[in-house]
């Protein structure tokens, strides 16, 4: 006996087995999860322990290693901003971190990212393409006032990243706490987050205000962000 599948049948049939396989391929990640759920309610995040203590201190010779080598520039905000006016408003110094050219440490970094966007992507469609990351060293008493890390030209940047790795005996007293600025049914309230190393924060680049406190200690971290289009 020939057994005939109608055409319809036969690719109803191969949607469903499409649907069976993609829903097989995705795990869910409790932490990622835990994520997407606190920036759906509240705009930001705040993992601990985001990056094992290895890993912050593979980063953190890395980023030190740069530092000796002087490879940081000045930090620049906007385009052409006048060296006082810059040095008022921020005072850490950057330098960006090329994935192409990751070291070790550097590619630990970029595969927990690359992870964690995969997942964003398949479940939140928010379409993030690119991304941007540049480490950051906050000399003593410098700081960043308050601002918003979007470009007036620019609304390519959706979800901004801050990863700490600064010392493991850092303590509150070291300053540089990042104060994020959030909205309260109408009433500003300020959520203040110490860098502790290991601790990421991730919150939506075009909504949360926020600044960094003057640092007493030189204070290490990546920032970056995650970009449409
Ligand atoms: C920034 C920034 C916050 C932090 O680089 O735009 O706001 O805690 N960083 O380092
Ligand atoms: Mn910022």
């Amino acid at each position: 006996m020939v057994i005939r599948l109608h055409l319809r049948t036969f690719l109803n049939i191969k949607q469903v087995m499409n649907q069976i396989f993609e829903a097989l391929d995705f795990i869910e990640n409790p932490l990622y999860e835990q994520i997407i759920e606190d920036i759906a309610k509240q705009k930001f995040t705040i993992i601990d322990n985001f990056f094992s203590e290895e890993e912050v201190v593979a980063l953190r010779g890395s980023i030190l290693d740069k530092y000796e080598e002087d490879a940081f520039k000045k930090a620049a905000i906007g385009n052409k901003f006048d060296e006082v006016i810059v040095r008022s408003i921020r005072g850490d110094v950057i330098l960006w971190i090329e994935e192409a050219r990751a070291n070790a440490a550097e590619s630990l970094f970029f595969n927990k990212i690359n992870d964690l966007v995969g997942y964003l992507n398949k479940t939140c469609f928010l379409g993030i393409l690119h991304k941007e990351f540049h480490y950051a060293i906050y000399p003593k008493s410098t700081f960043y006032k308050r601002h918003l890390d979007t470009f007036k030209n620019d609304d390519r940047r959706k979800l901004s990243f801050v990863c700490y790795l600064n010392h493991e005996d850092w303590q509150p007293e070291n300053g540089g706490e990042l104060v994020l600025y959030l909205d309260d049914n109408g009433k500003e309230v300020e959520k203040v987050v110490y860098p502790f190393p290991g601790r990421v924060v991730i919150f939506e680049s075009q909504i949360l205000e926020h600044e960094v406190k003057p640092v007493n200690t030189k204070r290490l971290s990546i920032t970056g962000w995650l970009k449409t289009r």
